[in-house]
């Protein structure tokens, strides 16, 4: 043995002492950002069939919701509509009275230093369930534009500390931007779907937020799961038309596409860890074929890895309790 020449890399993993020592990747309370599905009525709480523990809250609820996130440490939520009805042009997306708004008004009076995030899309108030406005089964990208930006103001205006804009239109940071600043709102983030894909692991949320589209697919809007080099347009455009933060989405099949944003740009990095990434775990841990704990941790340890900041994900209050375990 005495001639063989080797490096000996289990000097550094022969404890947990050590290991802490030499860890590279963190996951912490305040990467953590939870989405909170909102709807109209009262006693409401639906739990979501494909993603067990996510419940579409009606807002009588949703203080309590919102207390045990802020008791766990959590700082930020992002918040989804579920409206009572839904028109064409999706009104009730930027409604002063809209689900979402009273939603922000009521969680920002009574809990002022939550980070309150507003999705900004259009799809779960149109019938249709598109993005934008559809016209002989076109979806139109600047007539979407105007009532993208009537969406985020209303938001503004209600009190969302953050603006995330997802339908995918082209020029929507820009619009967004312009829109808010005209308005006073220049000190309120922009925080763009930069890189998102057309991907089946939204089905779930679908479900969630009764968004699915009635005909045709987003592919026209979304992009194509086979591409790279189009991430990397699509952030430089929403970069240069004035977003604070970057995200992609999906998170999973994607860690590559995190790894080379972090690489290329500056602002802080989002991963979405979607829907269909939750239940799939939900669904093999109530079998009891993984240990869910060990297994959500390591993949957003692999998020972070990869290049995220910060992560939006359903386990957040999980996670956040499983840290509090470690302590
Ligand atoms: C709205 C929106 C979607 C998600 C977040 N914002 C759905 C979609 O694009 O169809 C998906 C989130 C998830 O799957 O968890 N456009």
């Amino acid at each position: 043995m005495n001639d063989l020449q080797f490096k000996r890399h289990r000097r550094l993993r022969a404890n947990e002492r050590i290991r802490s020592m030499v860890r590279e990747t963190f996951v912490r309370k305040e990467d953590l950002i939870y989405p909170i599905f909102v709807i109209e009525g009262s006693k409401i709480k639906n739990e979501v069939p494909s993603m067990p523990g996510v419940y579409q809250l009606s807002l009588d609820l949703l203080d309590e919701e919102v207390q045990s996130v802020v008791d766990l440490g959590i700082p930020s939520i992002i918040l989804f509509g579920v409206p009572a009805e839904k028109d064409d042009v999706g009104s009730g997306a930027y409604h002063d009275h809209g689900i979402v708004q009273k939603a922000i008004r009521q969680v920002k009076k009574k809990f002022p230093d939550l980070i309150v995030i507003a999705d900004t899309c259009l799809c779960e108030f149109t019938e249709h369930g598109h993005c934008g406005v559809v016209e002989n089964g076109q979806i139109l990208n600047d007539p979407s534009l105007k009532l993208l930006v009537e969406t985020a103001l209303s938001q503004a205006k209600a009190g969302a500390d953050i603006i995330a804009p997802s339908n995918m239109m082209d020029g929507f940071v820009a619009a967004i931007r312009k829109g808010l600043d005209e308005a006073g709102f220049e000190h309120i983030p922009i925080m763009s779907y930069s890189v998102k894909y057309a991907s089946a692991f939204y089905g779930p949320f679908r479900d969630a937020a009764g968004s699915a589209p009635q005909f045709g697919d987003r592919k026209t809007y979304q992009m194509d799961p086979a591409n790279r080099l189009e991430a990397f347009r699509e952030a430089q455009s929403d970069l240069e038309e004035g977003a604070d933060f970057l995200m992609v989405k999906p998170a999973l099949a994607y860690l590559d596409i995190i790894r080379e944003l972090k690489e290329r740009y500056t602002l802080p990095l989002v991963a979405y860890n979607v829907s269909g990434e939750y239940s799939m775990v939900k669904a093999a841990a109530q079998n009891g074929w993984i240990d869910e704990k060990k297994i959500v941790l390591e993949l957003l340890t692999g998020m972070k890895r990869a290049g995220a900041d910060l992560i939006i994900t359903y386990f957040a209050k999980d996670v956040a309790k499983w840290l509090d375990e470690e302590k």
